[in-house]
């Protein structure tokens, strides 16, 4: 059976050039970065290239990058590590979050920190007003992010990091969304912590970046060996090291190329929902201002009992990846986070996909989509309780 992968935003395949820029250091050059021989030496010249790659990209100096275990890690690493050094308690975040933001600011609850969440619009922005009306004596922190991995809305971080410098806050972005399918630079952006995760750009899982500014206070909070200079311990994981550099020099160098495709693969999409499914169906992102590859969308005369779950599980019979609000939370039933913060009611949240399209997405695979949506979401309408 034809299996059509539109699940990109929770992973990507590995690129086939990321992999044989790692081969060499999964085999012959298996060195410890930090080991005094040269076998040794050859991975500690592959990372420090890598870093330095990664730097030039995203506009930073390489003695800003800390190599981590991905988002996750450095979305942690971030919050927890600013509010150890400065000693405050408030985090201004938003409810819109991914979980790797929002639970390590609830969890500074358990040492008397608190979150501030702003209220975001609900095309899934966050106004930089609100966030200047956030901001107290007590905030050590702004942590928003680029691109919304669940809707694929864009945050304006540059409106709101002029907010943060005005107040002399340190502003954190997950950009693990973002990175690759749109412009990322730390200057333009005004970032002073950046998250990034290779798995999402066609590289390998478990490594990503935590971009941080110089002079920015921060304390380690994950103690261990010496390496990242003394910022975080843990023997560097070479080979991804490797593979997240290419993986970055790939994204970046073909992102006009994937963004026309995205573009094509959106406007084929979009009319042939209109065609299928007329005003049945709304699109849950701002169309004008939202990441190209993530479209989410809900049906919206489903009715109350509509089974979102089954939904995700009878595209998944016709040989359709998809998602409903965030891989890392599938598996729960609870309307998405995201969907409920922008005001959806359960009914319409319910039914909601997400696709996000990877650049090996062609038309035709739009067309099965098409196809087998329009057949499943008919059949389970006609069954669903009209309560
Ligand atoms: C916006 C965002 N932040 C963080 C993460 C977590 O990244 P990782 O899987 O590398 O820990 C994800 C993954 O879904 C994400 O979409």
């Amino acid at each position: 059976m034809k299996t059509v992968y539109f699940d990109h935003a929770a992973t990507t395949p590995l690129d086939e050039r990321v992999l044989e820029a790692m081969k060499p250091y999964l085999t012959e050059h298996f060195g410890n970065a930090n080991s005094a021989h040269q076998m040794g030496n050859q991975a500690k010249v592959a990372v420090e290239d890598a870093r330095e790659t990664i730097a030039d990209i995203i506009g930073a100096e390489p003695a800003e990058i800390i190599f981590t275990s991905g988002g996750t890690e450095s979305d942690n690493s971030a919050i927890k590590g600013v509010v150890k050094a400065t000693g405050k308690s408030e985090v201004v975040t938003s409810p819109l979050e991914h979980h790797a933001v929002l639970h390590t600011a609830e969890a500074l609850k358990q040492d008397g920190g608190r979150p501030v969440y702003v209220e975001p619009n609900p095309d899934g922005t966050v106004n930089p007003q609100k966030v200047a009306d956030a901001i107290t004596e007590n905030t050590a922190l702004v942590s928003l992010m680029h691109v919304n991995n669940e809707i694929g809305s864009i945050n304006p971080l540059k409106e709101i990091s002029e907010v943060c410098r005005e107040h002399n806050i340190p502003f954190h972005s997950d950009t693990v969304q973002s990175i690759g399918k749109i412009p990322v630079n730390v200057d333009e952006l005004g970032l002073d912590f950046l998250s990034m995760s290779a798995h999402k750009i066609y590289g390998p899982k478990g490594i990503g970046v935590l971009y941080m500014r110089h002079a920015t206070p921060w304390l380690p909070w994950m103690h261990g060996g010496s390496q990242e200079r003394r910022r975080r311990g843990g023997t560097l994981n070479v080979p991804g090291i490797v593979g997240l550099a290419k993986a970055l020099e790939l994204a970046v160098e073909e992102m006009d190329q994937h963004a026309r495709h995205f573009k094509k693969l959106r406007s084929r999409l979009v009319s042939g929902l209109d065609k299928k499914f007329g005003d049945r169906y709304q699109i849950n992102c701002n169309k004008e201002k939202c990441a190209p590859h993530i479209v989410n969308l809900s049906f919206t005369d489903t009715g109350e009992q509509f089974d979102g779950e089954m939904l995700l599980l009878n595209l998944d019979v016709e040989g359709i990846c998809v998602s409903n609000g965030s891989a890392c939370t599938s598996g729960t039933i609870e309307p998405s986070h995201v969907l409920d913060n922008i005001g959806l009611d359960n009914k319409v949240a319910n039914s909601s996909i997400r696709i996000s399209m990877g650049k090996d997405n062609t038309e035709d695979d739009i067309d099965y989509l098409l196809e087998k949506l329009e057949i499943v979401i008919n059949r389970m309408a006609s069954k669903a309780p009209t309560s």
